[in-house]
């Protein structure tokens, strides 16, 4: 048996462990490490349930070795907001887009990913990247309510910080009057 020295940081804390070759990242997270975010449910990459942030790239742990994550930064649905609650986990809560334990921590790891690399996707662009986490249970209506609550109150915050950066009477629409 094989086994290598790995050294990974999870939701901001340094974890060294010994893995066999053939040790998946997400048993190395949750069956050595003890961070239980991640979930297995199908460990053949079908499910979702196990997706985690991987150097900033939501990815499904049952597909990547641990010894291919040597070195990473994994972040885990309990790690996304670091103390808080993350801006996607508040909206799942407030849009009733929370389903059973198992699919949504995947399901939170996958919207942010999104959202950081398509700021404001639309409908079917949030359908389209939640269809790795399948889940029995959803229409997954309220949780693209969540995500795109997310989007648009990030956008609503954009606005707002670029009317707020000057003096709407010192630059008046239409031109100056002088
Ligand atoms: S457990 Fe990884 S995709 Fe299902
Ligand atoms: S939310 Fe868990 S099976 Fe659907």
């Amino acid at each position: 048996m094989t086994t290598h020295d790995i050294t990974l940081t999870v939701d901001g804390t340094t974890e060294e462990l010994t893995v066999e070759s053939r040790t998946l990242l997400v048993h190395a997270l949750r069956d050595r490490l003890d961070y239980t975010a991640p979930n297995v449910g199908c460990d053949s990459g079908k499910c979702g349930a196990c997706t985690v942030g991987l150097d900033g790239d939501a990815v499904k742990s049952c597909t990547v070795l641990a010894v291919q994550a040597d070195g990473s930064d994994v972040t885990t649905a309990a790690g996304l907001g670091g103390d808080d609650l993350h801006p996607v986990q508040t909206a799942l809560h407030e849009a009733h887009g929370l389903q059973c334990g198992y699919c949504t921590p995947g399901i939170a790891t996958t919207a942010v990913d999104l959202l950081d690399t398509n700021p404001d996707p639309d409908r079917d662009e949030i359908r389209a990247a939640l269809k790795g986490n399948v889940c029995r249970c959803t229409g997954y209506q309220n949780v693209v309510d969540a995500i795109e609550r997310v989007a648009d109150e990030a956008e609503e915050n954009a606005d707002s910080a670029f009317g707020d950066s000057g003096d709407p009477a010192e630059t008046p629409a239409g031109g100056d009057d002088s």
